[in-house]
């Protein structure tokens, strides 16, 4: 019936003005709450090259691949996934919309017929670009 995709990094972040060392990322957490709560299988979206554990590269790393509009790869998502109509796809918002590895998963894919749900985490600026950025990316869906 559905299926959820969690983008999410572990590691250093920001948390409320102080740097911290997550365990688990933040949208990791909605996510498992999610697929709990839902009853749905929950697979996540890692990226081939690790990300910078320290949080100020990370920030760095991220504006990069936006300003160069790269499409990072990504490790397999299981098939499963896609055999699900509803998809949720979670990921923290990066630079005012979701991380470029999400734009890379969205491009690879069709998604005709599907029924995705987004859902963000962040830092205050909420969805930012994001849900129009997913209209643009996958306009079937
Ligand atoms: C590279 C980077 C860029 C970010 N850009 C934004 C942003 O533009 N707006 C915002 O509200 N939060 C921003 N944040 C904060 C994250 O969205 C927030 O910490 C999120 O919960 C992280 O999710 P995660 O732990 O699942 O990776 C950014 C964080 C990082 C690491």
């Amino acid at each position: 019936m559905a299926a959820i995709l969690v983008c999410s990094r572990a590691g250093e972040n920001l948390i409320e003005g102080q740097l911290k060392k997550l365990g688990i990322g933040n949208t990791q957490i909605l996510a498992e709450k999610l697929s709990e709560q839902l009853q749905c299988p929950l697979y996540t979206l890692d990226p081939v090259e690790p990300y910078p554990e320290s949080y100020r590269a990370m920030v760095e790393h991220a504006k990069k691949e936006k300003a160069a509009n790269d499409f990072p790869r990504y490790q397999t998502v299981p098939s499963a996934f896609f055999k699900e109509r509803i998809l949720f796809v979670g990921f923290p918002n990066w630079w005012g919309s979701y991380p470029r590895i999400v734009a890379s998963f969205l491009k690879d894919h069709h998604f005709d017929g599907k029924i995705i749900f987004p859902f963000c985490t962040h830092e205050g600026s909420g969805f930012g670009n994001s849900l129009e950025d997913f209209k643009k990316t996958c306009p079937e869906a």
